[in-house]
């Protein structure tokens, strides 16, 4: 279990990755906010298998571009030497761990991404200017990085598809990868955000994941049918619904008649306690 080489400036990035450029290796890239858990570590699987014994780079870095006002940035957990095993243990040859003045050495930047329409609905109407936020580092450390591959997780199904959407229309060149959702026994989805639920708040949150597979066990009786078994499901339990919508893979909208065989994903945010969660999941009418 070797240690990952950690790197906290562009220089010692652009220095340890220099070779493997040069030996015209695929780089591999996982982009983290840190607080590293099991569904992190699968993406950093999903990127090795993609580049063979080329390097994977993880960073870890707390963006504060997408943090609104409201939302506190200096609660987010901070858990380096324990990232750095997780790091170690999946074998990731070099960690991007810089501060924000490395990131953004001028200061909040005035050339950003705007994310566009896509960024306004789900989670970017409770989260304005987040998405921007997210495509701007996420743009910026691609330039940093110059991956082959960058894994993402499909848990976070609204900023996959932005992503995606931005290296197709700015050609990044950047094969980006949607990894599955790692879940818990009982369907919780991993998220950095779990360990805020107390037990009830824990038992409660199952519920998303559970209204979520009630959808796709329904999807054969048409979009109504499997919302309102989604709803049933979570009706039940304490959970603060924000949305529960059924889009097309790219989250726009599906059809008036969806032709059987359609692709479809299923989402849904609720708060639980003053956790925010949220989930997808894929659906076949
Ligand atoms: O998903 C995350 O952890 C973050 O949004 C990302 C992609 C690392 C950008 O800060």
């Amino acid at each position: 279990m070797a240690a990952p080489t950690v790197a906290t400036t562009r220089e010692e990035l652009a220095a340890l990755l220099a070779d493997a450029r040069g030996a015209g290796r695929c780089v591999g890239f996982v982009p983290t906010m840190g607080a590293l858990h099991e569904g992190h570590a699968s993406l950093m699987r999903t990127a090795r298998q993609r580049i063979a014994g080329g390097p994977l780079v993880v960073s870890i870095f707390v963006n504060p571009l997408q943090f609104g006002a409201e939302e506190d940035l200096d609660r987010y957990p901070r858990t380096l030497d324990a990232d750095l095993e997780v790091c170690a243990r999946e074998g990731v040859d070099i960690v991007f761990a810089p501060s924000v003045e490395e990131v953004y050495p001028g200061g909040e930047p005035q050339v950003m991404i705007r994310a566009g329409a896509l960024a306004k609905v789900l989670e970017g109407k409770s989260r304005p200017g987040h998405f921007r936020g997210v495509l701007t580092v996420v743009a910026k450390l691609f330039g940093l990085v110059r991956p082959d591959v960058a894994v993402f997780g499909q848990k976070d199904y609204q900023q996959l598809t932005l992503v995606r959407r931005m290296v197709l229309d700015l050609n990044m060149g950047v094969e980006v990868v949607g990894a599955e959702t790692v879940r818990e026994p009982d369907g919780l989805a991993l998220s950095s955000r779990n360990r805020y639920l107390d037990p009830e708040q824990r038992h409660a949150a199952s519920a998303l994941s559970r209204a979520l597979r009630a959808a796709q066990e329904n999807a054969r009786y048409g979009v109504e049918v499997a919302r309102d078994e989604a709803r049933a499901e979570l009706r039940e339990h304490l959970v603060d619904l924000d949305y529960l919508v059924i889009t097309d893979p790219d989250l726009g909208e599906l059809p008036a008649d969806v032709p059987p065989g359609t692709a479809a994903r299923i989402l849904v945010a609720a708060r639980v306690g003053t956790t925010r969660l949220i989930d997808n999941m894929e659906l076949r009418f």
